[in-house]
Order: C-alpha cells, then structure tokens, then sequence
C-alpha cells in the first residue's frame, strides 16, 4: 500500500471560498488523505434532530475531485452547547467533585446515556449518509478517547461504575473478598453503597482504585465499540480507525487493538528536547505492537510548533522530516498531522499546521511538501516484522503501581520506556507485548529470544512467560514482579509464587532506597527499590554492596531466567542491555552509529536518521543536522 499523507481538515472553520485553495494547496504538497469532522458536531447539528450535511456533501465532493481521500470522522468528541443545555448529565465531574463546563472540548462523561444517545444519533446519521461516498476510505471514530476526562467521578460514573462491579463480582461479598474491605472497616453490605474513588481522609481502597481505573478505560472502549457497531451495521467496509496517544496511562490500549482495522498515534515530541526522538521511538514501536500485521498511521503531529507547552519551540529544519521517516522506519503507513491549515482564531491559532496563517511561501509549508514528494517515491512499503527483543507492557501494573503505601514510589511506565530506550540506543528493535496473553498469540509463539519485564507486579496469568522460557526463551524480570493477583492481593506464602521456580528464588522483603544504598557490584547504582531474595538453584551474577544477591541468573527448561532485585536506572539499562545483546548474538540493525543516529529496518529497508542539530558520520556517510537517508 502507498503511504499516506496529510491531516485534519477542518473547513468549517473556513468560508467556501477557502475550500478550493485548500485542495489546490494539498494537492501541491503531495497530500492524498484528509481526515475530516473531528470537530464538526456544532456544524452539523444545530439541535436535536436537526442535521445538515449540505456543506460537508461539498467538502466531501470537491476533495474526491481532487483526488484527496478522506478518512471520516465520526465527530463525537465535543457535543455541541444545545446538547449539554438540555442534558447537563452529560457533563464530568472531577475527583473534587466540581462539574466540568462545557467552553472548551471533551466535556462529556463515558458512561452518560445521554452522550451515548446522541453521540449514536450524530454516528448513525453520519455513517447513513456517506458510507457509499467514493472519497471516503477510513472511519476515524471519535477523537483521542479519554483525553482531557479521563476519570469521572459524577453521580452517573457511580451508577455505571455499580452495574460494571455487579456483572464483575455478581455478589457484593465476592466484592468484598476482591477489594479487602475488612481492612479499615470499608465491608459494604449493598452495591448501591459504592461509590467512585472521590475525595477521601487518606488512600483509598487499593483493589476498588484498580477496578475504577479498568472500569474508566472499559467505559472508553464502549464508546468505540458502540460506534463501531453502528458503522458496520450499515454494512460499511472502509477500515475502522481511533487516534490513540503513545502508552497513555488512563487506557489499556490493548483492549482497543482488537476492535480496530488500523492503529493510529497522535506523537508531538518536544523539539526543544535532544533526547525526544527516543520515546517518540517507543510510541512508534508500539502502534506496530498493538495489533502486529496490522496498518499503523502517525494521525497527528505538529509541522512545526505545538501551542500547549508552556514555551513552543519550532521544529529546526530537518527535524520534521527526520522524526516522520522514523515513524516510516518504525512501520507507519501513513504520516498526518495536525492540522492542515493554521487556525485563525480559537484555542489553536498559534498552533502550527501543514499550511501555516503566513502561506504557502514558508519554510513549514516548504518542508511539508518537500516530505510529501519523498513520502510518494518510497512508493509500496514491505511490512514491518517482529523483533527478536520484546518488552512487557501491562497497563493493569500501571494502574495498581500508581498508588499509594508502597515501599517506594516509582514510575511504571518510565520504566518500560527506559528500557526500550537501553536496546533503542543499541539500535537494537524491539517490540511490546501483552504477556498474559496466552494460546496462539503468547509470547513464546512469536520467536522472540528476549523478553524484558519491568515491574510485573500485577500478573493474572504466568504460563505465557513460564512456558516462554521452558522453551528455550530468555527472561528478564527486575524488582516488584510477581508480587500481587489480579485484586491487588498477596498470594498465600509469599512473594514470587508464580515465577519463583523459573527464576530459581524466592523475593522475601522489599525495602525503599535512596543514593547509593542498592549500588549494584556490576557499577551502576539500583533505584527506588531493593529486594531480599533467598535464592533457590539460581547463581548470582552481582551483588549489593553488603554481598547479598542483586543480580541472578538461573537455567530453567532449554531457557534462563534474570532478575535485579532492584531497579536500573538509564546507566544500569545500558548496561545490562548491552550483556544480554551479547551474550544472545541480538545483532544493531547498523552497528557502530554514533549517538543520537538511529537505525530502523522494515522488511528490507533501512532508514538511518541523524537526529542531531550537527553533522555526524554514520556508516561511512556524512548525515547533515536532521538528516535521514533510506537504502534498500
Ligand atoms: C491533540 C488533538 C488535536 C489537537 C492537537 C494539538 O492531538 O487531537 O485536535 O488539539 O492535540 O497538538
């Protein structure tokens, strides 16, 4: 498939006459899909009932003529003013308790039948209209689901976060037994008596945190089920996509996968940030993660500056370009951006677009279309393949880590980045996989020789791993893994009671450190965290510094397993990366780059990037600021 290109388009920020200019201007820039609605409620419904689709039946028809795509969204993120003014249940309440207005966008809370109500209304109308219209080659539904409100608190959530519990526990003592309510004296005799995790003395219930927060992200994937049943009921066949935001904590994306025909990312890595190109590669990594063999597209980026940051650099020159290709590299079928044309007025005026307020005689609008004419000569893209290096990512630890009262307070999912970041800098690929999930997708089917797990505190199912590393895989685990059930409980005798015999050990106590208390004998000092292990069958590797166990490594069917019994920080990563590519044979995709140059493969096709602002040699080449070159 050719690659596409280009952004949302927004025409009802502009009069008629504009139109024609914009499909001009798209077309000069290389621009061939157009994602457009996002935000169109307003415009097409002026009340209930009342639809008009006369003008996007024209915007529709002119960029068909100028053979411009059209990715259609559904538009149901922002309900318009006469909707929350009739039913004010559709607005979101905060953790405090304060309503959230309407004024701004994404003031709708997940669960309130009267969002789902007319946000279907505003589908079935839409998908009615235009499933059979020529330009219309993809579905976006809905917009960054969950963005801005990503918990709501209001006394609707407590209605379907009660009928969301009962479907899960059936019995309010199952509940009971699930959340560990005999503990400060939270026992409830009746479901009706629960309520959202609002303001309270002190930490809340921890078990009744976690299953808030898998009910939020459950409320989210609602929402796109919902629409996306309405759009096949009319028998429409075009792909079905959502733009999704990198690992964002509040939803398990692994749950969107399924339900999507193409992946889709909004990334806006900080020009300003040196190192931003890193995780902007772990976004890229996941997207091609989320649903492997699946169609992935950049949906949004900036062209140049974003408007949200307390202070907005421009991209230098080069640097757009450099940071898409990576996308490319990384598996993207498609590059977008937001917007087409600069807003003028509005919450985004100073944000950049494709086409920016001063013109096409830019530098952006140069850069664009320089990138559009390259994007169309890399013509059909081989697929992306899997990586021999995967690293385990569970937004279930992230939500029941993100807590209080434990020994150390840490970042899940900065240690999942940091790790992908250690074997990105070895320009080693890796992918992110879902480790609980068994059968013919489970980890050990994929021929990955690497698996890394950060953290796993929370594991509902150890087979995939166990039987991973029976069969002649390679496993890393570092402190805090292996420590809870799926209700945030301890396991009768002890820590460790799943992936203890394949580790070869036994996680007795855990203490919070700082400074050099967990300092590791292999020269980089542990973080947060340290472990006490007894050991059983597993040889130790390093040591703290008092000469207990800090690093194991223990063989275990035809594979072995590794544990730190505290975490690495980016030293320690880099360290410990680097041995475990060696001693496997996990080959760079180019060895010997210098730093800040990454290399990407997709099928045969190697794309190397400068993402310094000065020249470097790389591979026997000169790669000026932001340069990229691809060889095949
Ligand atoms: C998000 C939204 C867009 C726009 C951009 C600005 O990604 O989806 O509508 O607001 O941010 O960076």
């Amino acid at each position: 498939m050719a690659i596409y290109y280009g952004g949302d388009y927004n025409p009802e920020q502009w009069p008629e006459d504009v139109w024609r200019e914009d499909v001009e201007l798209m077309r000069r820039a290389g621009v061939n899909l157009a994602t457009v609605g996002v935000f169109s409620w307003a415009r097409i419904q002026r009340g209930e009932g009342e639809f008009d689709y006369a003008w996007l039946d024209r915007v529709l028809d002119l960029l068909h003529e100028g053979g411009i795509a059209v990715d259609l969204a559904t538009g149901t993120a922002s309900p318009p003013p006469w909707a929350t003014a009739r039913y004010p249940g559709i607005l979101p309440r905060t953790r405090e308790g304060a309503t959230l207005w309407p004024g701004s966008r994404q003031h709708y809370a997940p669960s309130s039948p009267d969002y789902r109500r007319l946000a279907s209304e505003l589908v079935h109308a839409t998908v009615r209209r235009y499933q059979d219209h020529p330009a219309v080659v993809m579905w976006h539904i809905n917009n960054e689901l969950g963005c801005h409100v990503t918990y709501d608190y209001s006394d609707g959530a407590a209605v379907a976060f009660r009928s969301w519990l009962r479907d899960r526990y059936r019995t309010i003592d199952a509940l009971n037994d699930a959340w560990g309510t005999m503990f400060w004296s939270q026992r409830y005799t009746e479901f009706d008596e629960i309520v959202p995790p609002r303001l309270t003395p002190t930490s809340v219930n921890p078990a009744g945190l976690l299953d808030f927060r898998r009910f939020s992200s459950d409320m989210l994937l609602e929402l796109l089920r919902m629409e996306k049943q309405i759009i096949r009921s009319y028998g429409a066949t075009q792909p079905i996509t959502t733009n999704m935001m990198g690992a964002f904590p509040p939803v398990d994306y692994w749950s969107f996968a399924p339900e999507l025909d193409v992946i889709s990312d909004d990334s806006y890595p900080d020009p300003r940030d040196p190192g931003s190109f890193r995780p902007a590669a772990f976004a890229r990594d996941l997207m091609r993660s989320l649903k492997p063999g699946t169609p992935w597209i950049l949906m949004e980026q900036a062209a140049n500056q974003v408007n949200w940051r307390p202070n907005n650099a421009r991209k230098a020159p080069g640097q757009m370009a450099a940071l898409s290709m990576q996308a490319v590299g990384r598996g993207a079928d498609g590059i977008m951006f937001f917007q087409w044309r600069q807003s003028s007025r509005g919450s985004e005026k100073f944000h950049s677009a494709m086409l920016p307020h001063a013109g096409p005689e830019t530098r952006t609008f140069r850069e664009v279309s320089e990138l559009g004419a390259a994007l169309k000569s890399l013509g059909t893209l081989p697929p992306a393949g899997r990586s021999k290096v995967a690293i385990v990512l569970s937004w279930d630890c992230q939500w029941a880590l993100d807590q209080a009262n434990h020994p150390a307070r840490f970042d899940y999912l900065s240690q999942v980045r940091g790790w992908h970041a250690a074997f990105h800098a070895l320009n080693i690929p890796a992918d992110l996989i879902n480790a609980e999930i068994s059968g013919a997708d489970a980890p050990g089917g994929d021929g990955y020789d690497l698996i890394v797990a950060p953290s796993l505190y929370l594991m509902r199912d150890a087979t995939p791993l166990v039987r991973f590393v029976e069969e002649g895989g390679c496993l890393f685990t570092t402190a805090f893994t292996d420590v809870v059930d799926e209700c945030d409980r301890f396991l009768p005798g002890g820590f460790t009671r799943r992936l203890g015999p394949v580790l070869g050990l036994a996680v007795t106590d855990f203490e919070g450190v700082q400074g050099t208390e967990a300092a590791v004998s292999w020269g980089f000092p542990g973080e947060h965290l340290r472990e006490v292990l007894t050991l059983d069958g597993a040889q130790v590797e390093a040591t703290f510094s008092d000469g207990e166990p800090a690093l194991t490594r223990h063989a275990y069917g035809a594979g072995e397993a590794w544990h730190l019994a505290t975490l690495a920080g980016e030293a320690g990563r880099t360290a410990l990366a680097a041995h475990l590519a060696a001693r496997l044979g996990l080959e760079p995709v180019v060895a010997g780059l210098p730093p800040g140059v990454e290399a990407c493969r997709r099928g045969d096709m190697i794309t190397i990037i400068n993402h310094n602002p000065s020249p470097v040699e790389a591979g026997g080449e000169v790669l000026g600021p932001y340069e990229y070159r691809v060889r095949n």
